[in-house]
């Protein structure tokens, strides 16, 4: 299940990070990937100390966890700091799968969801699609800025060289407490049809049923 979100960052939000990822010092992303990744990466990072990246990081990622949809789609347990990427003069990161493990310590984690947050105006910049290369065939993402594609991270994916302008994005990694995607699916199906049941007919018997069902499944499904 691959799930789109609008709206995450408000404008005024996008504003202040634009401006400070203006400001922030970039590093060369091949330092961050994995041998075979390392080939076909060619992007920029912002530097995890920046003190301007460990604020922005924090406002991004309360924002993201925030939404009510994120939470649906993804029921992180846990989650890898935001990495803020950028794009331009042709940079590109071919197709590649993510690494199903990261981070060190107490922040190590089992990748299952990945996500992109767009930063840029999709009308400022050429190329720069996300592109999944599922069973279902290639698909391609290039988002209104503010709005982020979440999706498993089991999929090998790509990102289209940037011809012109800029591509910015908060991008980071999710141990969710469902492992497994089918079942993901299954949960977030059932909770949009109960809201929406819930919408229309208020706390109904069936309303009841359906989140019973939704809370024991859970309960067998869960790892925290
Ligand atoms: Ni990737």
């Amino acid at each position: 299940m691959i799930v789109c979100i609008g709206e995450i960052l408000k404008p005024e939000q996008l504003q202040r990070v634009r401006v400070a990822l203006d400001s922030g010092a970039f590093e060369d992303g091949r330092k961050s990937a994995g041998w075979h990744a390392r080939l076909v990466k060619n992007n920029e990072q912002m530097q995890m100390a920046d003190q301007k990246a460990q604020a922005l990081r924090a406002e991004v990622e309360k924002a993201l966890t925030g939404h009510p949809v994120f939470q649906m789609a993804a029921r992180p347990a846990k989650m890898t700091p935001i990495l803020f990427s950028r794009y331009r003069d042709g940079m590109t990161y071919g197709n590649h799968v993510d690494d199903p493990v990261m981070g060190r310590g107490a922040g190590r984690l089992r990748t299952d969801i990945s996500f992109t947050l767009f930063l840029d105006d999709p009308e400022s910049y050429d190329g720069g699609e996300l592109v999944t290369d599922t069973s279902a065939g290639e698909q391609s993402y290039k988002l209104p800025a503010g709005s982020a594609v979440i999706y498993p991270s089991s999929t090998l994916h790509r990102v289209e060289p940037v011809t012109r302008g800029q591509r910015r994005v908060a991008i980071g990694w999710i141990q969710s407490t469902i492992r497994e995607p089918a079942q993901r699916e299954v949960l977030f199906d059932l909770d949009t049809a109960r809201r929406q049941l819930f919408d229309r007919e208020g706390k109904t018997a069936e309303f009841d049923l359906l989140t019973k069902s939704l809370a024991n499944l859970q309960r067998q499904w869960v790892e925290l």
